[in-house]
C-alpha cells in the first residue's frame, strides 16, 4: 500500500499560506523521515494527513483512492504530547482500549505494566503515557502512522525503547510511518529516507 499527499496547500488565515503544493509518498514497508524547522508547518501537514483538518487543497490518497471519512481512519496520528489526547477522567485501561483491545503480550512488548492500567493519566510520566498512545493507535485497521515529534520530550533511553518497539511492530504488520522531527540524528537512525520540509514546501 501507499499513502500519498498530492499538491497539498493550506492556510489557517486567508492570504497567510502555511503549506504550498506539498507532495509526499509513504509506502507501507518504509519509514519516511520529515525534517523541518519549528513553526514551518510540519504538524499542520500531519493533521491534514490524518484527517484532523478537513479543509485543504489537494488530495490524500491510499493506493490512489481517497480515504472514506465514515470508516475508521487507517492513517493514525501520534502527537508529541500524549496527555493532550487523553481524557483526564478516564483510567488508563479505558484510554488504551477505546479503539481496540491489545493483548497482554503486546502490552508487555510496549513496556506497559499491568499496574498502570488502574491509574489516571496524571499518575504516569510522559514516556509511560506515550507508550499507551502508541499502542492505542495500532488498531489492526491502522495502515499508516504519522509520528509527529513523538519522542521529543522523552529521555534518550526511553526514546530508543519506544522507537524500537514501534519500528518492529510496523515492520511485522506492514505499517508505513511518516516520522516527523526537527532532530536529524534521530531521523537518520529510524528512517529509510529523509525528506526536507523546506524543499517540499514551495514558497
Ligand atoms: N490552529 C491554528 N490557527 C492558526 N495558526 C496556527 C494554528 N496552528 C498552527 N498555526 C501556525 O501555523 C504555523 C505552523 O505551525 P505547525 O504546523 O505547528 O509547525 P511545526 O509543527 O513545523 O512547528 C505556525 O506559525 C503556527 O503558529
Ligand atoms: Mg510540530
Amino acid at each position: 500500500m501507499k499513502l500519498e499527499c498530492r499538491n497539498i496547500s493550506f492556510a489557517y488565515k486567508k492570504n497567510s499560506p502555511i503549506l504550498n503544493d506539498i507532495s509526499i509518498s509513504v509506502p507501507s514497508d518504509k519509514v519516511i523521515g520529515l525534517i523541518g524547522d519549528s513553526g514551518s508547518g510540519k504538524s499542520t501537514l500531519c493533521k491534514i494527513l490524518s484527517g484532523y483538518l478537513p479543509k485543504y487543497d489537494g488530495n490524500i490518497l491510499i493506493d490512489n483512492k481517497p480515504i472514506d471519512s465514515k470508516n475508521y481512519n487507517p492513517v493514525q496520528l501520534i502527537f508529541q504530547h500524549p496527555e493532550k489526547t487523553m481524557n483526564p477522567k478516564w483510567k488508563m485501561k479505558n484510554i488504551l482500549e477505546e479503539s481496540w483491545v491489545p493483548s497482554k503480550e503486546l502490552r508487555d512488548r510496549f513496556g506497559i505494566s499491568d499496574d498502570w492500567l488502574k491509574r489516571w493519566p496524571n499518575e504516569l510520566s510522559g514516556g509511560e503515557l506515550q507508550r499507551f498512545s502508541i499502542l492505542r493507535s495500532l488498531n489492526p485497521k491502522t495502515k499508516f502512522i504519522i509520528a509527529d515529534e513523538i519522542s521529543t520530550m522523552l529521555d534518550a533511553v526511553t526514546q530508543v525503547q519506544i522507537w524500537e518497539v514501534l519500528l518492529n511492530y510496523a515492520k511485522k504488520n506492514n505499517i508505513g510511518i511518516l516520522a516527523v522531527s526537527h532532530d536529524k540524528s534521530l531521523l537518520k537512525v529510524v528512517s529509510d529516507e529523509i525528506l526536507y520540509f523546506n524543499e517540499l514546501n514551495k514558497k
